[in-house]
């Protein structure tokens, strides 16, 4: 399937899914308050990767908590691939030293609007297009 429909409306505050797309899995993540706060108290400046990665922003957009997810009114939300930027294994959820990702395979470790910052990763957590069609569905490519 080109595009799928995920219903989002269990998911409270803290809460995750992981859906298959294209082959891939997908990460969905209401995030919780301190969550976005954690990552937005993060100077660009400190990130190894310091572009957003975000099919949905400009390709030069920087790697803001906003610009990581889905936007204005809807920070808490954040949908990635759950493909580890160094050589694709699946990282875990709410795990690592920033409470983000961590990448068993290597040892990468994302924070938690699924920025890279520290291990053999080159890039952030990729986010493919995808837009609320509802309030409670996200339409993912
Ligand atoms: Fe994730 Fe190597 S594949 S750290």
């Amino acid at each position: 399937l080109a595009s799928i429909e995920v219903d989002v409306s269990a998911l409270e505050p803290g809460m995750s899914l992981t859906v298959k797309w294209r082959g891939k899995p997908v990460f969905i993540r209401n995030r919780t308050d301190k969550e976005v706060e954690d990552a937005k108290a993060v100077p660009i400046a400190e990130l190894k990767d310091p572009v957003a990665r975000n099919a949905n922003v400009d390709a030069a957009e920087q790697a803001t908590d906003l610009a990581r997810s889905a936007g204005e009114g809807k920070e808490n939300w954040i949908v990635m691939i759950g493909s580890c930027t160094h050589l694709g294994c699946v990282p875990l959820g709410q795990a690592g030293e920033y409470n983000g990702w961590f990448c068993p395979c290597h040892g990468s470790v994302y924070d938690t609007a699924g920025r890279i910052r520290k291990g053999p990763a080159p890039e952030n957590l990729h986010i493919p297009n995808f837009a609320f069609v509802s309030d409670t569905v996200i339409k993912i490519g």
